[in-house]
């Protein structure tokens, strides 16, 4: 199976944990993108969705879907996203598309996070995908010393600005063996927005373009 009919098989997958009525949360990215559409397919079913970028609401928009400020809503029942990479306790890599700050909000707020990935997203140990690390501008050299002192390899992703108006380290030469450490001890580097790691929340339930679930 191709990775494009993979992506589509993962994200068509999602609708089953969608219920009458439901707030949808939805993240950000290629896979994410079949997702949509697929939603959109029973789109009178639910009451709209909450998005984790400006890239995913517009796409929400155009297909006729509510997008709801995730302060006027309670806590919901399923988030939809991807991953950049996925180890077998369902933790993740996220922050490729540069949508991690609200994917982590939105994640804290769902209670039932469902994932879902291409098979190439799948391994034994994270941090091959270099780590994505939001930084306030200001605090970038800073927090790139403060990493490298950790041993990481910081490249600024230099043209590339977030939703949130900040910018984004991606971390090279990592292999990540206690990720809810790291993404604490990480988080606690002034100047650091959101770490791409999702170990302290990680995924519920991840779906497998090859029709794997864990
Ligand atoms: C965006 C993300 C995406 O979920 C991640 O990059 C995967 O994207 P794709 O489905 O396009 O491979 O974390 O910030």
């Amino acid at each position: 199976m191709d990775i494009e009919a993979q992506k589509r098989a993962a994200g068509e997958a999602a609708l089953e944990f969608i219920e009458d009525h439901a707030v949808v949360g939805v993240g950000t990215g290629s896979t994410v993108k079949y997702f949509i559409d697929a939603l959109a397919r029973i789109k009178q079913r639910i009451d709209g969705a909450v998005s984790s970028s400006e890239r995913s609401s517009a796409l929400l928009r155009q297909h006729g879907i509510q997008v709801l400020d995730l302060n006027a809503v309670d806590p919901f029942a399923v988030y939809v996203d991807g991953a950049d990479e996925c180890d077998g306790r369902r933790n993740l890599i996220k922050g490729g598309g540069g949508a991690l700050t609200r994917e982590k909000i939105i994640a804290a707020v769902a209670k039932k996070f469902v994932c879902i990935v291409d098979t190439r997203k799948c391994v034994d140990v994270l941090g091959k995908f270099p780590l994505p690390v939001e930084v306030v501008p200001m605090a970038r050299s800073y927090v790139a010393r403060a990493i490298q002192k950790r041993g990481g390899q910081p490249v600024w992703r230099q043209g590339f600005t977030t939703d949130n108006g900040n910018w984004i380290l991606d971390v090279h030469g990592l292999a990540i063996t206690d990720p809810a450490r790291l993404e604490a001890e990480w988080n606690q580097i002034t100047g650091v927005v959101t770490v791409g790691l999702f170990a302290q929340r990680p995924a519920d339930v991840v779906l497998v373009g090859d029709g794997r679930r864990y």
